[in-house]
């Protein structure tokens, strides 16, 4: 199994008080399988994708990724880790300002090592199969939402992680540009990526091959 989480818990401080986001949870995601994660808003949904990302970890509980068990990993170990297997799209984004769209999908790039013909390389490779091989010098307030949309998938892929996590990237689209962004995930799936998503959408649902109903930080169905 790719993704083993057994009773996880996750509980923010906010001084006093406890806030409860993830209630014993326990779920598995099989490789190269494509998974839906769909809930109210505040059910928890981020939460759980940060902590399958390796971006955060769960108060309790345990957590294997390949086996290894990542929930007691340190800041360090989980960077590593997310930097070999993780793609992840944010729910806002998160491009550089102050970076153009080539600099932006780049970015990962540099930490590993490789040269700059290299880098372009691969760059120009993701840029295509998300479709933007244009617009390279603008600037991410220079470009659409949906492209904006794009450069975030393209740099989540720059590193060929195996495992591609998604936080509502067409919440804040047209359905067009919705629908090409299905289409890169329905391809990447194809190309034996494993897929994790979140999304209000029905239609995305629809085609993956599981949906996880969270309500109140619980798996509900
Ligand atoms: N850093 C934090 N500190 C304290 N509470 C938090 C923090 N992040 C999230 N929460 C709380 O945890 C709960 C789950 O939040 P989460 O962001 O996972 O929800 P969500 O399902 O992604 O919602 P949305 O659909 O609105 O994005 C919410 O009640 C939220 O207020
Ligand atoms: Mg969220």
């Amino acid at each position: 199994m790719l993704i083993k989480v057994e009773k996880i818990e996750k509980i923010y401080q906010m001084g006093k008080v406890k806030v409860p986001a993830i209630r014993e949870m326990t779920l598995e995601i099989e490789k190269n399988s494509y998974t839906a994660i769909m809930g109210a808003s505040g059910s928890g949904k981020s939460t759980l994708l940060h902590i399958l990302g390796c971006l955060d970890t769960p108060t309790n509980g345990k957590y294997f990724l390949e086996d290894e068990l990542v929930s007691d990993f340190n800041f360090n170990k989980l960077a590593e880790i997310r930097n070999r297997k993780i793609g992840f799209v944010f729910q806002t984004f998160n491009l550089l300002a102050n970076m153009n769209l080539f600099e932006n999908v780049e970015l990962p790039l540099l930490y590993s090592g490789l040269g700059k013909k290299e880098r372009r390389k691969r760059v120009k490779r993701v840029l295509e199969q998300v479709g933007l091989s244009k617009r390279l010098k603008h600037k991410p307030s220079e470009l659409s939402g949906g492209e904006r949309q794009r450069t975030a998938i393209a740099r989540a892929l720059v590193n060929e992680p195996s495992i591609i996590l998604a936080d509502e990237p067409t919440g804040n689209l047209d359905s067009t540009s919705g629908s090409s962004i299905m289409n890169i995930f329905q391809y990447l799936k194809e190309q034996g990526h494993t897929i994790v998503v979140v999304t209000h959408d029905q239609n995305i649902a629809k085609m993956t091959d599981n949906i996880i109903k969270i309500s109140d930080g619980k798996i509900v169905d």
